[in-house]
Order: C-alpha cells, then sequence, then structure tokens
C-alpha cells in the first residue's frame, strides 16, 4: 500500500496548491457535503489549481454514508468527464472523507485523492491510514477499502468554529492516542482545558496524535497485527453506539469511545495489570467531558451480542485491544462473558448510573 503524506498546514491554500502540484492530473474535483459546501469551500477560494474544478455536493452526515450517495458520486464524475488521471479532494468530515476516498479509489479502478479534514475526528483518525468505505446492510463501513490518499491538509482554523460535541468526539480519538503511546501525551491531553483554548497548543497536540496514528499505520496498513492498537475503548464503545442508535438515542461516535475506554481500562487493571492510578486519572477527565451513558442490568445482554458482532472478531471469540500500561498495548485480548459483564457493572458504580 503506498503511504500517504500528512501536513500539519501553516496556510490551507499554499498547502493545496502544492499538494495539487506534486499529482500530475487533468481535471480537479471536490467533494463537500452541504455543511462544508458553505462553511468550509469558501477558504479555498483563490487558490489558482481549483479554478476550473468540478464540485460534488453531497447530503452531510451518517445517514448519507451509504450506496446511493456513492453511486451519485460516481456519476457525478462519470458525467462530468473525470478520466484516469483526474484527481479528488474530499473537504469534510470523516463521513466525506471515508466515502470520498472510497469514490475515488474505485472510480476506474482507482484516481488519486486528497483529504482535507474539517473536524477533529477526522483530522487525528478518519481522513488519516487509508480506510475508505460505506455503511451498507444495517452495518457501518460494511464496504470498502484500503487505499490511502495521496496526501491528507489537516488546517485546524477549522477548529475554531467546532462546536463542543464534536470538539470532544474527536479528542476521545486522540486521548487513545495518548493512552497508546507516551506518558507525557496522555498527560498532556489529561490537563487540556476546553474552557481556555491555546489553538497554538492544541495543533502542537494534534500533530503529536496524528502521529502516533501514522506511526502504526505505516508499521501495519492493513491492521494485521499492531495496527489493531488502535481499537483501544472501540468493543465495548461500538457496543455503546450501537445500543444507543437502536434505541433512539443516537451518540456521537467519539462519546461512545470514551466510556467504552472506561471499561477496557478496567480490563487492562484487571486481565494484562494496568496501573489503576492511571486508570482513575482517566475516568476522572472521561466522567468531566463527557457525562455519562446510562444502561442498566437489562442491556448487558444486548451489549454482550453486540460485542459478539464485532467484525474485528474471529470465530465469535471477542477481541480486545488492552494495555499493560500507557503505551504497553497487548493485542488479540479476550475475556469471558462474566468478566465483561464485571466491567459493565464497574462502568456503572464508577459513573454513578
Ligand atoms: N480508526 C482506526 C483505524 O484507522 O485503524
Amino acid at each position: 500500500m503506498n503511504t500517504q503524506e500528512v501536513i500539519l498546514c501553516e496556510g490551507l491554500g499554499n498547502s493545496l496548491a502544492h499538494a495539487l502540484a506534486q499529482c500530475p492530473h487533468d481535471k480537479v474535483f471536490v467533494l463537500t457535503d452541504e455543511h462544508t459546501h458553505r462553511l468550509c469551500l469558501p477558504l479555498l477560494e483563490g487558490v489558482d489549481a481549483l479554478e476550473n474544478a468540478v464540485e460534488i455536493v453531497i447530503g452531510p452526515e451518517d445517514v448519507h454514508k451509504n450506496l446511493e450517495t456513492l453511486a451519485s458520486v460516481w456519476l457525478e464524475l462519470s458525467n462530468k468527464g473525470a478520466t484516469r488521471r483526474s484527481l479528488m479532494v474530499n473537504l469534510g468530515g470523516g463521513m466525506v472523507t471515508d466515502l470520498g476516498g472510497f469514490a475515488a479509489s474505485t472510480f476506474k479502478r482507482g484516481i488519486p485523492y486528497i483529504n482535507i479534514p474539517t473536524t477533529l475526528l477526522a483530522m487525528v483518525d478518519a481522513a488519516v491510514g487509508g480506510k475508505t468505505g460505506i455503511n451498507f446492510n444495517g452495518l457501518k463501513n460494511e464496504v470498502g477499502v484500503f487505499s490511502p490518499a495521496v496526501s491528507v491538509l489537516i488546517e485546524t482554523e477549522f477548529l475554531r468554529t467546532l462546536d463542543d460535541r464534536n470538539f470532544f468526539s474527536g479528542y476521545a480519538e486522540m486521548l487513545k492516542h495518548g493512552l497508546i503511546s507516551t506518558p507525557g501525551h496522555w498527560a498532556e491531553l489529561l490537563s487540556f482545558d476546553r474552557g481556555s483554548i491555546d489553538y497554538a497548543q492544541l495543533k502542537a497536540m494534534v500533530g503529536r496524535s496524528v502521529q502516533v496514528k501514522e506511526n502504526i499505520v505505516h508499521e501495519d496498513p492493513l491492521e494485521r497485527g499492531i495496527r489493531k492498537a488502535l481499537n483501544l475503548g472501540h468493543t465495548v464503545g461500538h457496543a455503546f453506539e450501537s445500543l444507543a442508535l437502536a434505541e433512539n438515542r443516537p451518540v456521537l461516535h467519539g462519546y461512545a469511545v470514551a466510556w467504552g475506554l472506561v471499561c477496557e481500562l478496567y480490563l487492562s487493571c484487571l486481565k494484562t495489570g494496568f496501573p489503576q492510578d492511571k486508570m482513575r486519572q482517566t475516568i476522572a477527565f472521561i466522567k468531566e467531558n463527557y457525562g455519562v451513558f446510562t444502561y442498566d442490568c437489562k442491556a448487558y445482554e444486548h451489549l454482550y451480542a453486540l460485542m459478539q458482532h464485532d467484525k474485528k472478531n474471529t470465530e465469535g471469540v471477542i477481541n480486545f485491544t488492552l494495555l499493560r500500561d500507557i503505551g504497553e498495548i497487548a493485542i488479540n485480548q479476550t475475556a469471558d462473558k462474566k468478566t465483561i459483564f464485571e466491567a459493565l457493572d464497574f462502568y456503572r458504580e464508577t459513573m454513578g448510573v
């Protein structure tokens, strides 16, 4: 798999002009959703290389991350004269970068694409690492390919207008990167104060966070081994996310991951000797900034069934990524039903459900 260039921009227009010049093309297509068309595209005005670009606008949010939207993008590419030498620029959150990356990677057997993530979640996770795809048959990211962007341009100026909930949703993935990397990065993440943001410090932290992901993806692009480290918090987190959706009270992905981390750090203490004081410090941060996802013991069987259906499992055995300490990763761990229920009890006691 090709590697991708991730740039922490000093000026988005210049970085984009440079990235476009590096990638020979005959025509540029810019994919936006209705929000980024209105709020983010104006920031690219004045980039000469986009003068004749064709914009494709899709509906926003996860509900549009489907085959119908994908087909509409292929259709626009086809009708508006895209060739094998055309280039796509995906400007948006994870939904746009995932779907746009998949559309580009499959159109005429693959054209190059550049990601410009506009949310924190997309900057530190979705837009980096080459996972592309759509939801299908009621399942998230069921169809897709590993296919990295040629460049990912991270412009943290977009974060100035991000609402709190989307900010913390992305921040949960940063917290995960802290836990799987170094005590220093983890500690700086826990001490960050959303109330008085220093944007220069935030930019530096985003840069360090992306680097954690890039290093792991570089080592294991196809998730055969160490890339599973990035699944920390996600086995329980995805179950919370799906339960919330089934009960018609959807939660943002990062919130589900943060709550999932509570259970998976508990499992880490129990099974791989993660220090209790570090678990308590991390949970205090989550409790303060993410509030609580509520469920009672009647939901345990449903949550367990959801974990059993996770696509990371093999032969029905629930797969966890756990930690021995900060940065000491234990992939391919499992836990029996009784222990998982104990972790769900622990969550409710600790979070005060
Ligand atoms: N979001 C986890 C990964 O890219 O592997």
